[in-house]
């Protein structure tokens, strides 16, 4: 009867033992639950990257890239933002950054990155995309910061931004209206980065927005690739900048 009792006894242990592991792997094979784990600490950085942005407004606008002199004839124009973005977690550099200085170190072009004024927009992605969407529901027309550089120095104008719900960040039609006649009879050339849209018609709409300019063929990179698979795309652009004939 002893011996009954403590093989029952070894039996409960060792389906304990597999339960307990079992819980484990579920655990750890729980996307939400990390998810969720990032996001919480994603909350400590934010804040320190508001202060980075906020300070970046006062930085000199137009940088040559790496490979450019300052006076290029050729010039990048991007939007981008760091903070808690969707696939990537929080970022410390934008996805179309990214893309955006890959192009300029390929062409020897200057960069020059739009920037709100007293920048508003929140570091966490669903506030950010709350904000974005009243802004595209209001036709708003954020302002920028800083001096756009003398326009009539280029020919050529990569212009860049992430794809928000589905369009160009309402801030890139400010810089499209207010510059619209220093932009007439120059080469623009449009690229987003996304997760799945596309170019969500960025090249008709800035058409559009810019009917006197000659707009090319735009680029469309996923925002996970950017930060992810950067030889992949660093290719991707060259391969395009080469297609455009320029
Ligand atoms: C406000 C907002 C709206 C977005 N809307 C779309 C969308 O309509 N389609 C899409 O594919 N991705 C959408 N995204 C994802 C971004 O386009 C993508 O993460 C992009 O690479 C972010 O680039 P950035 O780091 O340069 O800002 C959206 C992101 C935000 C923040």
């Amino acid at each position: 009867m002893k011996k009954r009792v403590r093989n029952l006894c070894v039996i409960l242990l060792v389906l304990s033992m597999l339960f307990a592991l079992a819980g484990c792997g579920s655990a750890g094979s729980s996307n939400n639950g990390e998810d969720k784990d990032q996001n919480t600490s994603v909350g400590a950085s934010q804040n320190a990257d508001a202060g980075t942005v906020a300070e970046s407004t006062e930085q000199p606008e137009v940088q040559p890239s790496d490979t450019g002199t300052g006076d290029s004839n050729t010039l990048v124009v991007y939007f981008s933002r760091t903070g808690e973005q969707y696939t990537v977690g929080v970022i410390d550099e934008g996805n179309t950054a990214i893309v955006a200085k890959m192009i300029a170190d390929q062409t020897g072009a200057d960069l020059f990155e739009v920037l709100p004024v007293d920048d508003y927009y929140p570091m966490t992605y669903d506030e950010l995309t709350e904000v974005a969407k009243q802004e595209q529901n209001d036709n708003a027309r954020p302002a920028y910061a800083g001096e756009v550089p003398d326009l009539s120095q280029y020919d050529t104008i990569f212009i860049g931004a992430p794809v928000w719900w589905g369009d160009w960040p309402m801030i890139m039609y400010t810089f499209f209206e207010n510059n619209a006649d220093a932009l007439a009879g120059k080469t623009l050339i449009p690229f987003s980065t996304h997760e799945g849209s596309g170019l969500s018609g960025f090249d008709t709409k800035l058409s559009s927005a810019c009917p006197d300019s000659t707009v090319l063929d735009g680029l469309a990179i996923r925002g996970n690739d950017a930060q992810n698979a950067q030889d992949d795309v660093r290719a991707e652009v060259e391969d395009w900048i080469s297609g455009l004939g320029l």
